[in-house]
């Protein structure tokens, strides 16, 4: 099958998939506002006290945000890498206190990674590297700072992520691809262009889109609601707004605002993360941009093919290319009648892309082997893939 037939007949299903579903789904509104959360189990005594439920977790005596604690035993003598989000200007030295099964260890000093691409603002992204002390089978780290282990008493636990349990090998991985979509926020509800993209990776076969949510417009939340009962999108809330003023922008002397872009930079650094032990590929992006492969039928084979011609690497760029507004078919302004009530901006009918102009930069996506980004390489990307 050559490219351009492969490709009418991904958009012809996808044209088909996204009507059924959205004519469905006007119908049929499921009602999920009453889902709780489970309480997390575990040993009572010490360490059962305080696990933090939230996804931004205030640091105890500091100005600094917590955000996820994961193994990462890449580098030697570390263990336990803690993402957090720090003010640059209130660093001070932090000790790392584990929570052992059901005893409390003594502290570890803490390394403080702090990512060099801040823009500006005076919240950072930061990685904490912690070691664990020996005979403790850890469950949970949080950090103090004082070496005090006492002062551990009332503070907020994480829980450690990707613990040898749920890790498999890499043959096992459970998903091919996972899609990370940096941040959702304001009343934005482009429903159309959302559905359309998430069936356009269906298609693609992307088993996971993982989306950081600080808010969003009523349709879309709806839209979303569905896919995440449905397994194939995670939606991890994101309330950075309520403990930092996040700015719109990428610049801190132009936009103002704590942090770069509503976080933007930790939530694809804890994505990665998150799909270390689950996910062969990771594909870091926005909502409003697709890769799309023109020789290949899918994602996956893309990939075998670019890993075959560069057999050591995990980190691939992607260059961005442009997709006129202006639709294919000029007699076609407006939207289709078929996605009438439906808000948001329809993609399918804007299929050529621009000539790029060589003469200026055009910036790239990245997709990852999680396991191959290591801090330094992913600051040096994400300067060039996020601004
Ligand atoms: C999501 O919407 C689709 C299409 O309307 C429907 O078939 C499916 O049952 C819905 N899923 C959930 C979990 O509500
Ligand atoms: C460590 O703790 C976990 C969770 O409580 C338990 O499943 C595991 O068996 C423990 N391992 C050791 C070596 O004690
Ligand atoms: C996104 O976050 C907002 C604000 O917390 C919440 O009201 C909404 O239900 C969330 N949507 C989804 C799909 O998780
Ligand atoms: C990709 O290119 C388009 C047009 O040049 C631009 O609007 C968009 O912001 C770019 N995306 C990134 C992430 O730079
Ligand atoms: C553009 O749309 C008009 C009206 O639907 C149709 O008559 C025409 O054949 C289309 N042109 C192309 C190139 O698809």
């Amino acid at each position: 099958m050559d490219a351009a037939t492969s490709l009418k007949k991904k958009l012809a299903i996808l044209l088909i998939v996204a009507l059924i579903f959205i004519l469905l789904f006007n119908v049929n509104l499921p009602n999920n506002n009453n889902k709780s959360i489970p309480k997390p189990s575990g040993p009572a005594g010490v360490c059962s006290l305080g696990v933090s439920e939230q996804t931004i977790t205030p640091l105890k005596n500091t100005k600094h945000l917590l955000v996820s604690a994961y193994v990462d035993q890449r580098v030697k003598d570390l263990d336990i890498r803690i993402i957090g989000i720090f003010k640059r200007d209130s660093i001070q030295p932090l000790h790392c206190v584990f929570c052992c099964t059901n005893v409390l260890s003594k502290t570890t000093p803490a390394t403080i990674l702090q990512h060099s691409d801040h823009f500006g603002f005076p919240f950072a992204t930061t990685d904490v590297m912690c070691q664990i002390p020996q005979n403790c089978n850890a469950t949970r780290v949080t950090l103090l700072t004082t070496p005090d282990k006492e002062s551990a008493s009332d503070s907020t636990w994480l829980p450690i992520r990707n613990q040898k349990s749920d890790r498999q090998k890499e043959e096992n991985m459970k998903f091919d691809f996972t899609v990370c979509i940096s941040n959702l926020f304001g009343d934005y509800n482009n429903v159309l262009q959302f559905a359309e993209t998430l069936e356009m990776y269906r298609l693609l076969g992307v088993n996971r889109v993982v989306i950081y949510n600080t808010s969003c417009g009523p349709e879309l939340d709806r839209l979303l609601q569905n896919y995440s009962q449905e397994g194939f999108v995670e939606m991890v809330p994101w309330p950075i707004d309520k403990h930092l003023n996040p700015s719109r922008g990428w610049l801190h002397s132009e936009h103002g605002g704590d942090v770069h872009y509503f976080g933007q930079l930790t939530t694809l650094n804890e994505c990665i993360y998150r799909s270390m032990e689950r996910s062969r590929y990771v594909l870091l992006n926005d909502i409003d941009e697709i890769i799309m492969p023109y020789q290949h039928d899918d994602l996956m084979s893309l990939m075998n093919t670019l890993q075959n011609q560069n057999p050591n690497t995990g980190i691939f760029l992607i260059e961005n290319h442009t997709y006129p507004k202006k639709p294919f078919n000029q007699s076609k302004w407006g939207p289709l009648p078929q996605w009438n009530g439906v808000p948001g901006f329809d993609i399918l009918v804007h299929i050529y892309r621009e000539e790029p102009n060589r003469n200026i930069y055009h910036p790239h996506k990245l997709i990852v082997q999680p396991r191959w980004v290591i801090m330094g390489k992913m600051v040096e990307c994400s300067a060039l893939a996020f601004i």
